[in-house]
């Protein structure tokens, strides 16, 4: 009310499921609040005589009721909460005296000062709802909104769990992508910024953990000193341990968890010790090493198909699952990861099996990173190349047609 302008808003969060909301007129401002009111679980209905086709579609998901008319004198009797916001402002009036008279909190778009409610600028991120207001001026509200909720996103921002909520995974496997710190996602940045313990693979990326704050401890895997086999059960045993002990831990890994990334493994190991975790997907650098070093995997009318190995065992080698002869008849792109050490044998069995000796092959190192470097070469000479060139793990080998493909190729 205008008389009490001068005092702040008292802010508080409505807990409104199964609880009657009434909105009056079905435009923008409808549109724009509806999503939040149906997210809250109210019992809307809508009263206004026409509505926008989302407001509409709102209605026929049966996500409010609509009733087509115009308001009448009673609709607020059994609401909470109202929204008025109708193009009539004769209506917007006496609703609102309506909502005072019944004591119904009540926003009205028309008129911020003869409102007995203001809707804070909204945003959630990280299980955490921001709600701003700053009296008259919603530019500057949402403004702050978003630097907050950007920043609750990002991880710059902290929004620490206090106490075990079924939100907040004790342990999360987080895919980092292929080592650019800005290339990990937005939920891998939040959870590392909320870790008390931090597992970190030597590829992905590592300039993030030089943001961590001093309490957290940052184990490094490739600094485990057993054998291969040895060393996952230690971080197997890591990842249990601290957990077990309440801290909230991150197991850092390049890539996709998923991919060639012994994810599961984890999963298990954390299962059977009956403990959550959760997986955060990263861009896995079989498809944005190439594509950082400027191949697309696929191309229309190139490949229509790309298949990712691991080349970490030779082709005659009674351990590999691959079917290389399978592999050399395929048209579109091969992309190898771990494959380095074994290119000559790899390139010598798909030639064996029937593909050109000229197939294009790309050598991308350290892709993404300050260090990428690509080495062009062909099915023949790719040992040769790699070896003069003296390119070293990791990287990503691409063998088709894409490797030629550039921007400045006319489209067909
Ligand atoms: C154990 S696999 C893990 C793959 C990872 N999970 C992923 O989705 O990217 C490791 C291999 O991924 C590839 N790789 C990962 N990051 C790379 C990078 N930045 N540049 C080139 N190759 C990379 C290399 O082939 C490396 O030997």
């Amino acid at each position: 009310m205008a008389e009490h302008a001068e005092y702040p808003a008292y802010p508080v969060g409505l807990r409104l499921s199964g609880r009657r909301v009434v909105v009056i007129g079905g435009g923008q401002v409808a549109q724009r609040r509806l999503p939040a009111l149906i997210a809250a679980g109210a019992d809307i209905v809508l009263i206004s005589p026409s509505a926008t086709p989302s407001v509409e579609a709102m209605a026929k998901a049966d996500e409010i009721r609509w009733e087509r008319r115009r308001y009448a004198e009673g609709d607020l009797a059994d609401a909470w909460y109202a929204l008025i916001a109708s193009s009539d402002p004769d209506a917007n009036t006496t609703a609102s005296a309506e909502a005072e008279r019944n004591r119904v909190w009540c926003v009205r778009s028309d008129d911020a000062e003869a409102a007995t409610a203001w809707t804070p600028a909204t945003g959630r991120s990280a299980g955490v709802t921001v709600a701003v207001l700053t009296g008259q001026d919603p530019r500057r509200s949402a403004a702050v909104r978003d630097a907050i909720v950007e920043a609750l996103g990002d991880g710059s921002l902290a929004a620490p769990y206090f106490r075990t909520h079924e939100d907040s995974p004790r342990v999360a496997l987080v895919g980092g992508g292929p080592g650019d710190p800005d290339l990990i996602t937005v939920r891998g940045r939040r959870l590392l910024a909320e870790a008390d313990v931090v597992i970190a693979d030597r590829l992905g990326p590592r300039d993030l953990l030089d943001e961590l704050p001093p309490h957290v401890e940052v184990i490094d895997a490739a600094k485990i000193p057993y054998g291969r086999f040895m060393a996952q059960e230690a971080i197997n045993n890591a990842l249990i341990e601290h957990a077990k002990a309440g801290k909230a831990v991150v197991r850092l890994k390049g890539g996709d968890p998923y991919v060639f990334g012994r994810g599961m493994e984890e999963a298990q190991a954390l299962a059977a010790e009956g403990i959550p975790c959760t997986v955060v997907p990263g861009i896995s650098s079989s498809i944005s090493v190439p594509s950082a070093a400027g191949i697309p995997v696929t191309h229309r009318g190139v490949a229509h198909e790309f298949t990712v190995v691991s080349g970490h065992v030779a082709p005659d080698d009674p351990r590999s699952l691959v079917d290389w002869a399978a592999l050399a008849r395929l048209r579109g792109t091969l992309v190898i990861l771990m494959g380095v050490d074994k290119i000559g044998a790899i390139a010598r069995a798909l030639v064996a099996h029937g593909k050109s000796a000229e197939t294009p092959v790309a050598v991308i190192q350290e892709g993404t990173t300050a260090a990428q470097r690509r080495v062009d070469a062909t099915l023949a000479t790719v040992a040769e190349r790699v070896e003069a060139e003296d390119v070293r793990p990791p990287a990503v080998i691409v063998i088709g047609d894409v490797v030629t493909i550039t921007p400045e190729q006319a489209a067909e």
